[in-house]
């Protein structure tokens, strides 16, 4: 009986645990769209300097080499990856956000959890202070055309819907190539973030 009951246990855990590891997949992948459909669209209306779309064009092709093991992990086809690499070779980018646009359609993104109506003000001051201790020191100098460019972030907000924003941060923070860092923050913790830099 006791055994029955420990099994019965063991067995919702086990579904619970894969249910959030897809759910994080899902999450993860959906953001990479968003963040993927947002670099295309940036190439497409030519708001970059000549060597940040260079920098675009690079992180492009490196996030749609990892985007088939995302799909795969969501159990999705990874088969129209390999067309939109072609597209992207050829600089075609109404092509390319059309193609992505359907994918992003099978994976929306859902910003909600990440995004505060009315934050408190101690969102407001928990946000302000992550921001200036681990942020500011790259992010709020000024940089001229670089590969890769750290913004300000508070400017940077104002170019994309919120929602883009969002997945931008929880990819993560990643510095540059080297550094590449998963993101260590929590939900509550970057939507502090987003709300000081919508002040
Ligand atoms: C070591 C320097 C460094 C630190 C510290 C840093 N960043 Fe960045 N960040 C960068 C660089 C460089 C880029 C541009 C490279 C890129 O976009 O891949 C960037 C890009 C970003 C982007 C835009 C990514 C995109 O998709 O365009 C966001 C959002 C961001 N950082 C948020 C943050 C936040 C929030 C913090 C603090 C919690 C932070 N960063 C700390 C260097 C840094």
């Amino acid at each position: 009986m006791h055994i029955r009951i420990l099994l019965a246990g063991l067995a919702v855990a086990c579904s619970c645990a894969t249910a959030q590891a897809g759910g994080e997949h899902e999450r993860r992948l959906a953001a990479e769209l968003t963040v993927i459909a947002g670099d295309t669209r940036r190439l497409m209306t030519g708001e970059a300097g000549p060597l940040e779309r260079d920098g675009l064009v690079k992180r492009l092709n490196g996030a749609l080499s990892s985007l088939p093991l995302l799909l795969r992990r969501t159990s999705d086809d990874a088969i129209p990856v390999a067309s939109i690499r072609a597209l992207v070779a050829r600089r075609d980018w109404r092509g390319v956000s059309a193609a992505l646009a359907t994918l992003k359609h099978r994976h929306p993104f859902d910003a909600r959890q990440l995004l505060v109506a009315a934050p408190t003000p101690e969102m407001l001051s928990l946000g302000a202070s992550i921001h200036q201790t681990t942020c500011a020191g790259c992010h709020d100098v000024t940089t001229g055309d670089t590969l890769l460019p750290a913004k300000n972030l508070a400017t940077q907000l104002r170019t994309m819907p919120r929602e883009e924003f969002a997945a931008r941060l929880l990819l993560g923070v990643h510095g540059d190539r080297t550094t590449r860092w998963s993101n260590p923050f929590s939900n509550f913790e970057l939507s502090s973030l987003i709300a000081h830099y919508s002040k």
